[in-house]
């Protein structure tokens, strides 16, 4: 029986295939760009490997689309065809994969925290639950895991800059930000090319209105970031967002267009609807309309890549999201062909997902078009009674705000003094950073 990078069992065809599957979980704790080609190479090495085909269904539906589920499916079919002579954690991680596939990521997790149970050194099972639980907004469930995990690990092995990252975003939304920062500085100084330490400090810096240090963090890390992922135009995205509450939008707009929203990147053009890109650039147009700032043709590229995901719930988070640019260049017809195919995916599909969409991704989404058309009130009614339900749809605290700045932008225009007060009310209360500090609520602080 083989091992892998971390002393865990796997079945595989050879040395050379355990090999290439080490470089594809490497290249996934590292958010490498180039893991079409790792699994590539582990595919034709060894194409019966059970793992392989595990991960080419997890990594499908890493990118919440659904037009990959037919490929994710197969690769569950297929996995469970080839556990069968496997051992008890590769058929625990095709149990994962079929639970995932169909609906129930919160199985998907469920079945992570016992593979981490018996097996700590799972660093995908690890990873994978992290990533999830996240996008469940469940930060708690994050730390637990950490804490659970962390123990098992030395600073010397090669794969533990994974638990620090993890470590310091898990403790920055739950809070501890000091935690955090000490977790996500160690891991850089042991590689500076991690991208998930280094969002996760931005994020404290973010949660602490510490806008110089943000933007130096970034620039000062970014020379590292070539073989990265998508994930570094979230990093430019934070750099933004540090911009923006210095009200220097000019470099909003450059960073939009060289950075987290750059048309030049292979990334972009590889993948222009990728979920985290369509968050990042959608909800920093939201707030800088909020601003009066001239967008220019910026939303008509995102409203097409809305109107070709139509019917697409599988991110429930994006989905407010695809609507902003629907809404933004008043296309009312697709704005509400998107509502009745997200209450057809609500009636027709069950899981945890489902519910999420119908219950609160889909008031939310339907707010985003009210406040557009001017029917404030009516924005404010539909998101008033979920208000405190929205950090189930995942995303950070940082993301999570521009769907607090709508609420607020809707009470304000609506008048509705008692809404307003609410809303600064709870984000006096989560977010660290007074809202006369914070340029989206200054203009309705003294309503608290
Ligand atoms: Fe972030």
């Amino acid at each position: 029986m083989h091992k892998d990078s971390y002393g865990l069992a796997i079945t595989a065809a050879s040395a050379e295939a355990v090999t290439a599957y080490n470089h594809v979980i490497d290249g996934y704790l590292g958010y490498r760009a180039d893991m079409a080609r790792r699994m590539g190479a582990l595919m034709a090495i060894d194409p019966e490997c059970p793992m392989a085909h595990c991960l080419k269904g997890y990594f499908t539906l890493l990118g919440f689309n659904q037009a990959g589920l037919p490929t994710a499916r197969q690769a569950a079919a297929d996995t469970w065809r080839l556990v069968a002579a496997a051992t008890p954690r590769e058929h625990s991680h095709a149990a994962a994969l079929d639970a995932w596939v169909n609906g129930a990521a919160d199985r998907a997790v469920e079945i992570w925290n016992q593979i981490l149970h018996d097996w700590p050194h799972d660093i995908l099972a690890f990873r994978l639950a992290h990533f999830v639980n996240f996008w469940l907004g469940r930060p708690e469930a994050m730390l637990a895991s950490v804490r659970a995990v962390e123990r098992h690990w030395s600073h010397a092995e090669p794969a533990y800059n994974a638990i620090l990252g993890c470590r310091a975003f898990a403790h920055e939304e739950c809070g501890y930000y000091t935690e955090a920062e000490a977790a996500g500085r160690e891991a850089i100084r042991r590689d500076p090319t991690d991208v998930w330490s280094a969002h996760a400090v931005a994020h404290v810096m973010e949660m602490q209105g510490r806008r110089g240090e943000g933007i130096a963090w970034i620039e000062g890390l970014q020379s590292n970031w070539s073989g990265a992922n998508n994930l570094k135009h979230h990093l430019w995205w934070h750099q933004a967002m540090c911009h923006l509450e210095r009200g220097d939008f000019a470099k909003v707009l450059d960073l939009y267009d060289t950075g987290y929203r750059n048309h030049q990147s292979e990334l972009t053009q590889a993948m222009p609807d990728l979920y985290i890109d369509a968050q990042n650039a959608a909800s920093m147009l939201f707030r800088l309309g909020r601003h009066g700032v001239d967008p220019g043709d910026r939303w008509a590229e995102l409203a097409d890549r809305a109107e070709a995901r139509i019917g697409d719930c599988l991110s429930a988070f994006t989905l407010p999201h695809w609507m902003m640019a629907l809404a933004a260049t008043g296309r009312e017809e697709a704005a509400n062909r998107m509502l009745d195919a997200m209450r057809d995916n609500a009636d027709q599909t069950g899981g945890l997902n489902a519910t999420l969409v119908r219950t609160v991704a889909l008031p939310v989404t339907e707010a985003v078009l009210r406040n557009s058309q001017g029917r404030h009130a009516d924005a404010v009614r539909l998101m008033r009674p979920v208000i405190g339900e929205m950090y189930r749809l995942g995303g950070s605290h940082a993301q999570q705000d521009v769907l607090e700045q709508l609420f607020l932008d809707s009470a304000l225009k609506a008048g509705l003094d008692a809404d307003v007060r609410l809303l600064i009310e709870r984000v006096s209360g989560r977010h660290p950073v007074p809202p006369h500090r914070r340029i989206g609520y200054a203009m309705a602080s003294a309503h608290g």
